[in-house]
């Protein structure tokens, strides 16, 4: 039996993966910060025969305490992970900080997925044939990064935001398979396409008026759901590899470039720890 971690699992796509491995006989176990989105998650794994192996997690993923917290647990009761999804995200048409003093979006949508892939590295490599799956938007621009100002103090535009978020992935999993050379660990980015989801976030009027036409017009759950299994049941051999829903991308090209990826991961260890301090 599989063992597949999914942060983001209580709604949307990670919920639908979540759902569908436990139909496959597998244990799954959920981060998401809402409670009775939890419930509702263990409660759909009961009905459908697979509540002992279905497990939820409440968590703040924005608090990088909390990531650490989570972390930790899943390490002391999981030898062995065989997938991790990455999935949480929180849309905010407002600037907003965290308790820690972080901007929400580089937290949630970056922060939280670092801390978990480094986190669960040792996890993932007893496994026997381990993924990572980073879902959001490879293959942007590397423009997109806001390098001298990353946590948007000033002029806080949320499409930015978005396109940085994308681009942060792509770093992250490039910065991945460097610090983990000769690693059985296979990391995908997918953009799984426009899909009518829970879209959790703190929208402005306008906002919220964009999001419920792309509710409208985004495919059901179950088709990215199809999409993605592959990636988790047969991932390409390279180390690193992304896609744009079915289009595969050159991840030699200059949006993955390495230089920017030890960039990113030297902010990173200084915003974690205050200076260079492995994850
Ligand atoms: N839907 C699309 O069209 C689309 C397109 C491209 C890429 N993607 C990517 O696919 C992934 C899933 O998207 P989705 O649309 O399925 O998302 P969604 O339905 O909005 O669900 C988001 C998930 O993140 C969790 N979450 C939000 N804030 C959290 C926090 N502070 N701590 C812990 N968990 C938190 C939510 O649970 P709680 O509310 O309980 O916290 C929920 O489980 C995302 O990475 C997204 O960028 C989606």
């Amino acid at each position: 039996m599989k063992t597949i971690v999914i942060t983001g699992g209580t709604d949307g796509i990670g919920k639908g993966l979540g759902l569908h491995y436990l139909g496959r006989g597998e244990r799954v176990i959920v981060v998401g910060s809402n409670p009775d989105k939890g419930r509702r998650f263990m409660e759909e794994a009961q009905a459908i025969g697979s509540g002992e192996r279905a497990a939820y997690i409440q968590a703040d993923l924005s608090l990088v305490a909390e990531n650490r917290r989570v972390v930790a647990e899943i390490a002391q009761s999981h030898p062995v992970v065989d997938a991790l999804v990455l999935a949480a995200r929180f849309y905010r048409s407002t600037r907003h900080e965290t308790a820690e003093g972080i901007e929400h979006n580089f937290a949630l949508f970056y922060l939280s997925r670092y801390l978990f892939s480094h986190g669960l590295a040792d996890r993932l490599e007893a496994g026997e044939r381990p993924v990572i799956l980073n879902l959001a938007g490879p293959g942007g621009d590397l423009s997109a990064m806001n390098w001298e100002d990353l946590q948007f103090t000033r002029d806080y535009r949320p499409d930015r935001i978005m396109s940085q978020c994308g681009k942060l992935s792509d770093l992250a999993g490039v910065g991945f398979t460097a610090a983990h050379p000769g690693t059985r660990i296979r990391y995908v980015l997918a953009h799984p396409g426009l899909t009518a989801t829970g879209f959790a976030g703190d929208y402005n009027e306008a906002d919220a008026a964009l999001v419920a036409g792309m509710r409208d017009r985004g495919q059901p759950v179950d088709a990215a759901v199809g999409m993605l299994r592959r990636h988790l049941d047969n991932p390409d051999p390279e180390p690193l590899s992304a896609y744009m829903q079915h289009t595969k991308i050159d991840v030699d090209g200059a949006p993955f470039d390495p230089a920017a990826a030890r960039r990113l991961a030297n902010i990173t260890q200084t915003v974690l720890f205050g200076s260079g301090q492995p994850a």
